[in-house]
């Protein structure tokens, strides 16, 4: 018999005491990981919201989209609001250019309404020829190729903005524009067609805005803090610039944050960051943009394989970045992508050179919580009131 709710969350309280009674607690406050709340109770505390993705998985049963129903239960009790992983993409929904697959997204939409939890929608177009659907890249834009494309992209944006309405109040409409090598905007089809990276971006958000005016609209990127980001931070600037010089209906920029460890020494990496990170930020909320951390985790990188130290890092990590971020009150919504270590795209993509499996979210493989699981509760519980 799968644990239910109640024992979920009781079983987080019991460890996050055991944690808080640990050496490693000694910098930080964890006494609200320990009161009897959920990450998402926490957060709601401070005027802000917890949530992760959420994918959608052959096997789940009763309506429910993944298929551990532990999993599912952990993710409703910890969570105020959620996101499809990757159920609203193009490469998901539009198998051909002139259909629509919403099932496996409508799926997720309803479990989450079921749950009382809010949704996010990524995302309305992500703006590299990688991942679009391969009929998208081959697309033959005939004779009016401007029109063709125009009528596309618009035709996407509106029918998935009538389709959700008001269940949806915050959209990534433009994911990851921006290279990271040079911080110039990616070139696709559809912008060869449009006349451009940016009046292609720029269609999507007036699109977005005329078919959900009351929704939140968000620019969505990976730039992060570490060292290797510095041109892809100054190109989404440019772009966030950009936004506002054209009056482009852009509400927020979604900070994704896969984060990446830089060693054991916590204190010392963090010192290097927060400046650069800080100049970031406060040149983005400078703009009138709001944010959001959208897609936490960590990969744990130059870290040694013992699961104790390695967690300690990873979950300092996490604090610091967590406490420096939510200093900005524009920030409202953390969200982690993927809330167990089961459950992560990290290991796939990028595994650990010695061979050891990766822990890059709060939750082991067990669903039992780890000291990132302690770090975000206690960062939340001691962000600055909203
Ligand atoms: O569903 C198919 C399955 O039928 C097939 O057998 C299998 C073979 O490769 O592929 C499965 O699809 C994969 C899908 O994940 C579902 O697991 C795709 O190949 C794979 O490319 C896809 O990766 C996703 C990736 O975005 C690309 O869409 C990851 O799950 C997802 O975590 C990742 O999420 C992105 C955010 O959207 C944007 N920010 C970065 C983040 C991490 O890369």
């Amino acid at each position: 018999m799968p644990p239910s709710r109640r024992e979920l969350l009781a079983g987080a309280v019991a460890t996050a005491a055991v944690t808080a009674a640990a050496p490693l607690a000694a910098a930080a406050p964890l006494a609200a990981a320990a009161a009897p709340a959920s990450l998402q109770g926490i957060a709601a505390r401070r005027g802000l919201r917890f949530g992760t993705a959420v994918p959608w998985q052959a096997g789940g049963r009763d309506g429910v989209p993944v298929a551990d129903p532990a999993y599912a239960r952990l993710i409703a009790a910890q969570c105020g609001l959620i996101v499809a992983e990757n159920e609203m993409k193009w490469q998901h929904l539009r198998p051909t250019p002139t259909t629509f697959a919403f099932a496996h997204f409508d799926a997720i939409m309803a479990w989450a309404e079921r749950e009382h939890l809010a949704v996010r929608g990524h995302n309305l177009l992500w703006h590299q020829p990688k991942w679009f659907p391969r009929w998208l890249n081959d697309y033959d834009f005939g004779a009016q190729p401007h029109a063709a494309a125009e009528a596309l992209l618009t035709t996407h944006i509106r029918t998935v903005l009538d389709r959700y309405g008001r269940r949806i109040a915050s959209y990534d409409v433009v994911n990851e524009a921006v290279r990271p090598e040079d911080g110039k905007l990616y070139d696709t089809s559809l912008s060869k067609a449009l006349g451009g990276p940016e009046a292609t971006l720029d269609l999507a958000f007036h699109t977005a805005r005329s078919a959900a005016p009351q929704a939140q609209l968000v620019y969505n990127d990976y730039m992060s803090w570490e060292p290797g980001n510095a041109a892809h931070r100054d190109g989404v600037l440019r772009l966030l610039e950009g936004f506002r010089r054209r009056g482009v209906p852009v509400d927020a920029l979604g900070v994704q944050s896969h984060l990446v460890t830089q060693g054991i020494d916590t204190g010392a990496a963090v010192a290097r960051l927060e400046g650069d990170w800080r100049r970031f930020l406060d040149a983005v909320t400078a703009m009138g943009y709001g944010l959001l951390i959208t897609e936490l985790d960590v990969r744990d990188n130059h870290l040694p394989a013992a699961i104790p130290s390695r967690d300690r890092a990873v979950a300092d990590f996490t604090r610091a970045y967590l406490d420096i971020t939510l200093s900005y009150p524009k920030l409202r919504d953390v969200l982690c992508w993927g809330l167990s270590d089961a459950h992560s795209w990290i290991e796939g993509f990028e595994p650990r050179p010695d061979g050891v499996k990766r822990r890059p979210t709060p939750y082991d493989v067990a669903l039992h919580p780890k000291p990132m699981r302690a770090a975000i509760a206690a960062a939340l519980a001691a962000a600055p009131m909203r």
